[in-house]
């Protein structure tokens, strides 16, 4: 278990996937996320039986220490021990009452603990809408570098938009006290 001051992660079950479907088909959320189509519980299911035959893949439930509820979700995504690298996506609050508390960023943090120090992980990266402000500025507070702009790489609400790229190397982390 990832356990932080009041965040902690623990592996998607399958019952949790009725709630990632409500998050992510939420307008506010799905617009962060790079995904065309609205998900359904049927999709959902199949993603969850090709998860667990991925060993690239590991997807979390972001929960509170407090009570355990599950707020948000993060994932370890193209894990690649040959190039010691790896990407950090589908971040999220789900829970309103849970945004802009500091969760998310604990997540990361708690992520990253695993990574350098538990992974033997030289680089995390993750992609972005360059215009998600509030994202890109979750992840350059917890330390992650601008590393490259992807023009028009996506095509959004009737015109392109720019993606970003971001990463942290291991000798630019500097681990926060959370346990990992
Ligand atoms: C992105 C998201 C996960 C952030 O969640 P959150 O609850 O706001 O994150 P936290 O409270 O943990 O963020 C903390 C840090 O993010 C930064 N941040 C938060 N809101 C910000 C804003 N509006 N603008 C810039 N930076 C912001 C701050 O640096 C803050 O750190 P600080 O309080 O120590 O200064 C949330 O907004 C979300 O679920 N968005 C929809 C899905 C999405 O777009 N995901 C990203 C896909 S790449």
């Amino acid at each position: 278990m990832l356990i932080g001051e009041k965040t902690r992660l623990r592996l998607v079950e399958e019952e949790d996937l009725a709630q990632l479907v409500a998050w992510r088909n939420e307008p506010s959320i799905w617009a962060g996320f790079f995904n065309k189509f609205p998900l359904s519980l049927g999709g959902q299911k199949e993603w969850y039986a090709r998860l667990m035959q991925d060993p690239t893949r590991r997807f979390f439930m972001i929960c509170t220490v407090a009570t355990g509820e599950a707020i948000g979700t993060i994932a370890l995504e193209a894990l690649d021990f040959a190039n010691g690298s790896v990407e950090i996506g589908n971040v999220l609050i789900g829970q309103p009452a849970y945004l802009g508390a500091g969760y998310a960023k604990e997540a990361i943090e708690l992520l990253l603990a695993l990574c350098f120090l538990r992974l033997n992980l030289n680089r995390v990266y993750l992609h972005v809408y360059a215009d998600n402000a509030r994202a890109i500025g979750l992840y350059r507070a917890v330390g992650f570098r601008d590393e490259g702009l992807l023009r028009e790489a996506y095509y959004e609400g009737g015109g392109y938009k720019d993606g970003l790229v971001l990463s942290l190397l291991r000798r630019e982390y500097s681990p926060r006290e959370v346990a990992a």
